[in-house]
């Protein structure tokens, strides 16, 4: 059979998902937890203001349709996750609907989503961090605070948190999951007690004028894109993070009932959070001004003189944000996991440690990258270039979802879209006018590197190598 249409059978993903390799030790609060954990992070607490620079008060359009895009791809998502119950997420889905080359570049963008927004996390992260030291008085040359590309020489933080991240990762799944559902519920109390005190300030003349670089993304003079829609290109960052959930499901003990609460659970909780934050920051601090800040949430309680409120969301995003990072990482190591199972990497790579019940040598790896990434890159390019792994792998999903409702109407689901015929083309259509017309020049350039890169690597290996061209080869 050709490579391009080779596809795994649901069937098959049923019997890995029962011969588990992985610990199965997950429920539905844990994926609930571990979604919010990955969505809620550096989007909300940095990005918000660069937004308001590309949008002014319209940034509050790009958070709906980025919250509608997002809600569609997460319902395709969980029914996908409860058709096909196996680790690999998208990646998986692709394979089983799509066929293996496409499952290919999907997983390839998958890598470089995760990899690439745990890294801009830690950049963000070592963003609040750098602030509190200077607060605390604490002398570090500033070259150790920042990037190779971003002024600095090297982020020290950052590569610090990405190695912390690492060791619980390998410590094992059931620790990681309740240190996140803590820092979930600390990240999410600074969220509410800043809308409670912004709301304070509210002032409807913030919002004049509303549209002051229009809606559609377009270059302005000084080369940079704006709009409501190029601002939603890049607040997309804050909404995903649900999808890593879905590659939990071999983690799961059950999956067909805990992923679909996870998945549209946690997507619920963060966008009606974030449009509440936002409205409140952007009602509460002119546009030019939110946009100049390195931490808008912060800055908006100092200008309305409460310097301690400042004080607990900064902390709140210094202890919380690693969460973010916990949930993705995980999800690029599973991915990368299954990968590896699949034949289409090293199966070397898919070894799962006995003691500890996780794959110890893929997150070790996966860690290494992140902090290199983060040690070196500046987040608005990094945050941008996650969107556009993400972006392409929404769009996959919800291809796959249409295809299979097509192929196999009668597969077991027990979550379906409602209206599939307009959720899943309106998740199509909006990723792709995101990706095509919101994304600047030089990330979607990137990204079809990064994939040229991915594809040169498959044919040389993945091709010969995968576990449906050689089945006598697969474990
Ligand atoms: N949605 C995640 C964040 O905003 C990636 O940090």
């Amino acid at each position: 059979m050709a490579f391009w249409s080779r596809c795994k059978s649901i069937d098959s993903h049923l019997s890995h998902a029962s011969g588990r390799h992985l610990k199965a030790t997950l429920r539905w609060w844990h994926l609930l937890m571990m979604g919010v954990g990955a969505i809620v992070g550096t989007g909300i607490y940095t990005l918000t203001g660069i937004g308001a620079g590309l949008a002014g008060p319209g940034v509050l359009l790009s958070f709906v349709v980025c919250g509608v895009i997002s809600t569609c791809a997460a319902l395709c998502y969980a029914e996908m996750a409860t058709a096909i119950p196996a680790s690999g997420s998208a990646y998986t889905y692709t394979y089983t609907v799509l066929g293996e080359a496409l499952a290919w570049i999907v997983g390839w963008s998958l890598i470089l989503e995760y990899t690439v927004s745990a890294a801009a996390v830690a950049v963000g992260w070592s963003g609040y961090f750098s602030e509190f030291i200077h607060t605390a008085g604490i002398a570090v040359p500033e070259v150790l605070l920042h990037g190779t590309f971003a002024g600095g020489w090297i982020d020290i933080p950052a590569v610090i948190l990405s190695a912390i991240v690492t060791l619980l990762l390998i410590l094992g799944t059931r620790e990681s999951a309740l240190i996140t559902t803590v820092l979930v519920l600390v990240k999410l109390a600074a969220l509410l007690l800043f809308v409670v005190i912004a709301f304070q300030g509210f002032n409807l003349a913030n919002f004049h004028p509303f549209l002051p670089s229009g809606i559609g993304a377009h270059v302005d003079g000084d080369g940079v894109k704006r709009g409501v829609l190029a601002a939603s290109a890049l607040i997309f960052f804050a909404f995903y993070g649900f999808d890593a959930v879905s590659t939990a499901a071999e983690e799961t003990k059950d999956p067909q009932r805990d992923l679909k609460i996870g998945i549209i659970g946690s997507m619920a909780l963060s966008s009606s959070i974030y449009m509440l934050v936002a409205l409140a920051a952007l009602g509460a601090c002119y546009y030019t001004d939110l946009s100049k800040a390195a931490a808008p949430l912060a800055h908006v309680l100092n200008m309305l003189n409460n310097p301690l409120a400042a004080q607990i969301v900064s902390m709140a995003a210094i202890i919380a944000l690693p969460s973010v990072i916990l949930v993705v990482m995980y999800g690029q190591s599973r991915v990368f996991y299954v990968m590896a199972r699949d034949g289409l990497l090293p199966r070397s790579l898919a070894k799962v440690s006995e003691n500890r019940g996780t794959p110890v040598f893929i997150t070790a790896v996966t860690g290494v990258i992140v902090a290199l990434l983060s040690a070196t890159l500046r987040l608005d390019n990094i945050a941008l270039l996650a969107n556009a792994g993400t972006l392409f792998a929404f769009i996959a999903v919800a291809a796959s979802v249409l295809m299979l409702r097509w192929r196999a109407p009668e597969h077991k689901r027990t979550f379906k879209v409602p209206a599939p015929w307009l959720v899943a083309p309106l998740c199509i259509v909006g990723c792709s006018y995101l990706f095509v017309n919101g994304l600047p020049a030089t990330t979607q350039i990137w990204f079809l590197i990064w994939n040229g890169i991915g594809l040169v690597l498959y044919f040389a290996y993945g091709a010969r190598r995968s576990a449906l061209a050689a089945p006598q080869a697969a474990e």
